[in-house]
Order: structure tokens, then sequence, then C-alpha cells
């Protein structure tokens, strides 16, 4: 059975339902245009890169894919205006902003003929990035890996009630590494998914080995959150966050458990791969991928996963 076709699918002009993640250290050219290959939209991280490096990325997407893609900027990222600059510019298809204020950028990439993608929490903000002119919303629940929402709300409750609080497509994403999720983020009304960690952990992610491996090895439970009360991220537990979790309980302020976090925690983890004081953003799903695998394999598994879920709920 092939993948469905959607009100995504058809906004955006891909094959598949599915948009990989943008993802600081991991979602460079050879992810994003492996899923794009692949049917997907796969989105560039701009995240961790420098004006430059992006527009080496993008000249890397056009020469490796001809279908379409997107750049997801981070809004509260230093670079964040000269990387809308830079997608403008180039004349990039999609852009996929989050953890900022949609209304800044939204009309000004939508007067460029950009289609804009914002990252969302809570229904209340759906709409907010709807009425100021978003095409898509992705809905994260708090099962997602990296910065979630401090409204900590499940992909099961939040989901559903963005479909009802929006005419535009919805996106879900957190928690979702298999079909069996893609099916019932579509019985839910969502018009695809957003996928990070299970991308993160292919071979075309641009995460070090040893993140791949630690995520591969992880057992259910072992991706949990800090920073709740400022700016919640989830991540696989290990000597930093448990140190980050000890400290949050014994009332540690959040300025000074932002010094302690730093700057570079995120790629000293996921790019450098220092498993006990690095940040390994992972999804709390992931101790359900078991194998790091290609983007085609991923796809595959979807597509299977998927039609079987559709099945079971079939009157034969
Ligand atoms: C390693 C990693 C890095 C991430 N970096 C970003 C980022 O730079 N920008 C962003 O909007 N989301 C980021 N995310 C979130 C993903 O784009 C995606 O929405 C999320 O992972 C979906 O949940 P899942 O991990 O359960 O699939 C990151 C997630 C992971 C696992």
């Amino acid at each position: 059975m092939p993948f469905p076709n959607t009100a995504l699918t058809e906004r955006l002009g891909i094959r598949a339902p599915i948009v990989s993640g943008g993802m600081v250290w991991a979602s460079g050219w050879r992810l994003a245009s492996a899923v794009s290959n692949c049917g997907g939209l796969g989105l560039l991280g701009a995240g961790s890169m420098t004006e430059e490096l992006l527009r080496t990325h993008i000249e890397k997407m056009r020469a490796t894919t001809s279908a379409p893609f997107g750049v997801n900027i981070p809004l509260l990222n230093r670079h964040a205006e000269t990387h809308i600059a830079t997608c403008i510019d180039m004349g990039v298809p999609v852009v996929c902003t989050a953890a900022g204020n949609p209304v800044l950028y939204t009309a000004r990439l939508k007067d460029a003929g950009i289609t804009v993608m914002h990252v969302v929490p809570s229904a209340r903000l759906a709409q907010k990035a709807a009425s100021c002119g978003c095409d898509v919303v992705v809905a994260e629940g708090v099962e997602a890996g990296g910065h979630n929402g401090r409204d900590a709300l499940t992909s099961l409750v939040l989901w559903p009630s963005v479909v009802d609080a929006v005419s535009v497509p919805v996106v879900a994403a957190g928690g979702v590494v298999d079909g069996r999720q893609m099916a019932a983020a579509l019985a839910l009304g969502a018009a695809g998914v957003q996928v990070g960690t299970r991308f993160a952990v292919t071979q075309e992610s641009s995460a070090s080995a040893a993140y791949k491996q630690a995520c591969v090895d992880a057992p259910e439970g072992q991706a949990v959150q800090f920073l709740r009360d400022d700016t919640p991220v989830r991540a696989l537990r290990n000597a930093y966050v448990t140190d980050m979790r000890t400290r949050e309980a014994a009332g540690t302020d959040a300025e000074t458990l932002r010094a302690l976090r730093g700057k570079f925690r995120a790629k000293q983890g996921i790019f450098e791969g220092d498993l006990d004081a690095g940040e390994l953003s992972a999804s709390q799903a992931v101790g359900a991928i078991s194998q790091v695998l290609s983007v085609a394999n991923v796809f595959d598994a979807f597509q299977r996963d998927l039609a079987r879920a559709i099945r079971r709920l079939t009157p034969a």
C-alpha cells in the first residue's frame, strides 16, 4: 500500500507525508536529501550552522535532490535573522521555524513565496501561528527529543486538539518512530508526521556513531526531561543530565542551570559523541529504536507498519 495523499503532500508537493525534523548536529544535507529523495520532506537543521555552512548545505541539497526540501530555523538562535535572509536569497521552498514567535518572520517568508511551517506545543500557539499566515503547523508533544514546550502536553492529547483548533494542515510530532504511531497520527486528523530521533539514528545522519549507538542501546524510559521550569529539554539520562536534574530538584535557579549547561552541550553529545558530559537529545520513544538503518529502510518500515496498522482496523 503506498503512503496516502494528504493535505500535506498536496500542499508541499511530496509523495509521503513524512517530514524529517530539523536537528542540530544531525540533519545536514545527506540526511535531508535522502528523506526528500524517498518522497518525504527533508529539513536541514540550521540551528547548528553558520551562514556560510547553511549556504553550502543548501547548494548540496540542490545538487543531490530535485524534490522539495526545507530549512529548520530555531528563532531563538543568534543566527536566525541571517538564516531567514539566506533562505529568501537562495529561494528555499519551505522554512520551518521553531522555538520563538512566528509573527516575526512569517510575512517576510511568505512574501518571498516560501511555504512556512511552525512548530507549536499547544492549540493556543497553533492558532497564533495559523493567524499570522503559517501554511502548516507542526504539533509537537512532550515525547519529542530536544526542546519541549513548557505545557508538557502529550502527543495523544495535543494532536487532535491542534487539529480542531486550526484549518491549516497539522503535522504530528513527538514520539513517532514507526508506522503504527504514524497511523495513530493520521487517525487523529493529522496530515502527516514529523520524525526526529528515528532519523537522527540513520546512516545518513551526521550525528556521531557513539550518539547513534547510545540511542540503539537506550532502554525504555532512558530519555528524560530537565530544565523543566525554564526551557525543558529531553535527552538520554547520563552523568550530565543526572547532575542537572539533581541540582534542579535541590532548587538551583534557572540562570545557574543555564550557565552550567553552556552553549555547546548538544554539539558535545550529538556530534562529538561525549556520552557522559554531552547532551544526547532523544525521543521518549528511543527505546523502540534497535538499529541504525538507512533512510530508505526507515521509509520502507514506516510504509509496511502503517499499512499493517490500517489493515488491522479495516473490516475484512
Ligand atoms: C538530536 C535532535 C536535535 C534536534 N534539534 C532541533 C532543532 O535544531 N530545531 C528544532 O526545531 N527541533 C529540533 N529537534 C526536534 C525535532 O525536529 C523533532 O521535532 C522531534 O525530534 C520529534 O520528536 P521525536 O524525537 O520523538 O521524533 C531535535 C531533536 C533531536 C532528537
